[in-house]
């Protein structure tokens, strides 16, 4: 992911959110990334093997929030899952239709905190480099768990990025943030796959499975 501390001054925790990020701006470029992407057919297939790792076996509904270009969702889509995405910027989610047209897939503009999904449920939360830019991730996480149909999950991608400002929300708040939701977390670091990066990086990266009961 783009180091986007640059210019943020902020610590390390989440909470401050990355409201200055202009999301619109960045959109047409975002794709340039190596694992936002997934040009590389070797980082492409890194990220679709974890993502079957990650999701159910069966076919199921997945809501991608803040899913940006739509990266993810397609390789969800591919995979047979029918895919909802939430993003608050307008460019991304046109980026998202136009690279998942013909699927499976729907594409909302809206706030991946509280998504406008109305009454609709689903099996699988997933959020990749978007819960570090809310503004009370823990609240997020309490309304995606009203999202999620009994059993579903939360598919959480998430680090902290750069060192000399670092951005995002560490792997031991965001578990301490899931303990009172459910036991059944498993965390995975990622720091040291770099097939998912497309190059050696020496940030926090993980990701966090939490079964919901
Ligand atoms: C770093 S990008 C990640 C995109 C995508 N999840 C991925 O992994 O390729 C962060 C995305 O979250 C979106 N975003 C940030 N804050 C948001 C919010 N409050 N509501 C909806 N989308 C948001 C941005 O527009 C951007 O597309």
């Amino acid at each position: 992911m783009t180091d986007h501390s640059e210019g943020l001054n902020r610590a390390a925790t989440g909470t401050d959110a990355a409201t200055d990020v202009d999301w619109d701006t960045q959109a047409a470029s975002f794709d340039d990334e190596p694992d936002h992407g997934l040009r590389d057919p070797d980082v492409r297939r890194a990220w679709a093997r974890r993502l079957t790792a990650w999701l159910p076996e069966r076919p199921c509904d997945v809501l991608d929030l803040g899913c940006g270009t739509g990266s993810l969702s397609l390789l969800a889509a591919e995979q047979g899952h029918r895919v909802t995405g939430v993003d608050g910027s307008t460019a991304m989610v046109a980026l998202a239709r136009a690279k998942l047209a013909g699927r499976d897939a729907v594409f909302l503009v809206g706030d991946a905190a509280a998504p406008p999904v109305g009454e609709q449920r689903f099996d699988v939360v997933l959020v990749r480099h978007v819960l570090w830019a809310l503004p009370d991730p823990g609240r997020a996480l309490r309304h995606w768990r009203g999202l999620l149909r009994p059993g579903g999950r939360l598919v959480l991608v998430e680090g902290v990025w750069g060192t000399v400002s670092p951005a995002g929300i560490p792997a031991d708040d965001l578990t301490a943030l899931l303990a009172p939701l459910t036991g059944d977390v498993r965390l995975e670091r990622l720091s040291q796959e770099t097939e998912l990066w497309g190059k050696e990086v020496d940030d926090e990266r993980y990701a966090v499975v939490a079964v919901l009961e």
